[in-house]
């Protein structure tokens, strides 16, 4: 089998699906690897250590979906909404896609892809089980975000982040508030750490406190409690809006007490919440900063503009979207190897295997034969049933 490396061409974008690094392991499996000429450029990999590792550079975007048998990419149509909808054209029924495909996005686009014929699955729906750790494409870019967080914030802020102690007086250290903590969050503590700021954290899963508190920052009580704060997944389910108020009320304190907020919370398939009011912005130290990774999703904080860096009342609001592509050496390897993981799980003796017994395979699976298949986002999309789905049902039964 043939999977091909378009270069990626959501504009800005310098991340690359596959590295040289991963070939090898692919060829053992029978799978050779084909890659756009310099798609791996602007993330630090030449054409020429992609040879070296055993992959063929193919002039053209058309000859590589043109050759390959699975086609994969970081933003595909869809989670590129600018110009993913280019590709459309180019791909070939039965073949498999597999990338960052926004699958709760918005349906219009799922269905264009359906309607190429393309086996498509997406990274976004990889299950939080043990087996599936190393195919987590969201833990590896939020691991990542979390910690180019925390640097912007340290570069914007008109103060240094350590304690210091010197001749011409002491430095007090800056405080830094993280809101949500989830994979991005608690790599945004372990990071303003390191840099010796004081980090306080909170999320509205109470079960994070002892995940905060391991990386030395303090977590923030709110006497608030969630009802079902997480899904099975360990996702924060949605509030209803009383209880967002109640949170922003309580948090204004420690937001006016912080140089910097980092805000993290995000619901799957839901617009972010806001926890920062322009209230709380007006409140804080002339110079602060928030840096918020919600901003794609609508922003945790009210005044924030998604890929814009403003300075209301004094704060620097930082909207940056898409972050991971600004570490792209590192974003591509972590991704390269979770979709070599993936590769090597879905591929069976050369070929492609559909076995909707397997929880990853079923969980991932969005596309087939024409048709949006995933149970999970027919629901979410008020789909009715397929028909081999309602039959599966009633066998169950
Ligand atoms: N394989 C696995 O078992 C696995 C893999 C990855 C992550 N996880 C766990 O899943 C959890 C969530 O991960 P994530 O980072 O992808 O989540 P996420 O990106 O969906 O959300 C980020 C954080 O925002 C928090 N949040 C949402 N609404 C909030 C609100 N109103 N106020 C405060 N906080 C709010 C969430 O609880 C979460 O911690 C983490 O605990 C992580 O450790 C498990």
């Amino acid at each position: 089998m043939i999977v091909g490396v378009p270069r990626e061409i959501y504009p800005g974008e310098r991340r690359v699906a596959l590295v040289p690094g991963v070939v090898p392991s692919l060829a053992k499996a029978g799978l050779e690897v084909v890659v756009e000429a310099d798609a791996g450029v602007e993330a630090g990999y030449s054409d020429a250590e992609y040879e070296a590792k055993g992959a063929k550079i193919l002039p053209s975007r058309a000859e590589v979906f043109g050759s390959a048998d699975i086609i994969v990419q970081v933003l595909c149509h869809g989670s590129n909404d600018r110009t993913g909808r280019a590709d459309l054209p180019l791909f070939k029924r039965g073949q498999a896609l597999i990338g960052f495909l926004r699958p709760l996005g918005d349906v219009g686009t799922l269905e264009e892809i359906a309607a190429t014929g393309v086996t498509s699955f997406s990274v976004e729906l990889m299950p939080r089980i043990t087996r599936a750790q190393n195919m987590d494409a969201l833990s590896s870019m939020g691991t990542i975000c979390g910690y180019k967080a925390v640097l912007i914030a340290a570069d914007k802020l008109p103060k240094l982040f350590p304690m210091m102690t010197t001749a011409a007086g002491t430095i007090t250290p800056s405080r830094v508030l993280i809101i949500g903590a989830g994979v991005a969050g608690l790599q945004a503590i372990a990071t303003a750490r390191r840099l010796g700021a004081v980090v306080s954290a909170y999320d509205l899963r109470p079960v994070v406190k002892e995940q905060v508190q391991s990386l030395g920052g303090r977590f923030v009580e709110l006497p608030i409690e969630a009802t079902d704060a997480q899904d099975a997944g360990g996702y924060a389910k949605a509030q209803d809006e009383s209880f967002y108020q109640r949170q922003r009320e309580l948090l204004g304190k420690v937001v006016a007490e912080s140089d910097v907020v980092i805000t993290t919370a995000v619901v799957p398939g839901k617009k972010s919440p806001v926890l920062v009011t322009k209230e709380m912005v007006a409140a804080m130290t002339l110079g602060s900063v928030i840096v918020d990774l919600a901003a794609e999703r609508g922003g945790n904080c009210e005044l924030t503009r998604p890929e814009e860096t403003i300075v209301v009342h004094g704060v620097t609001i930082v909207g940056t979207i898409n972050l991971a592509s600004a570490v792209p050496y590192h974003a591509s390897q972590m991704y390269a190897k979770n979709l070599t993981n993936f590769l090597l799980h879905l591929v069976k003796d050369g070929a492609l295997a559909l076995n909707l017994d397997d929880e990853i395979t079923r969980s991932t699976l969005v596309t087939h034969a024409g048709e949006i298949v995933n149970p999970r986002i027919r629901e979410f999309y008020s789909l009715p049933q397929l028909a081999s789905q309602s039959a599966t049902a009633k066998e169950a039964k």
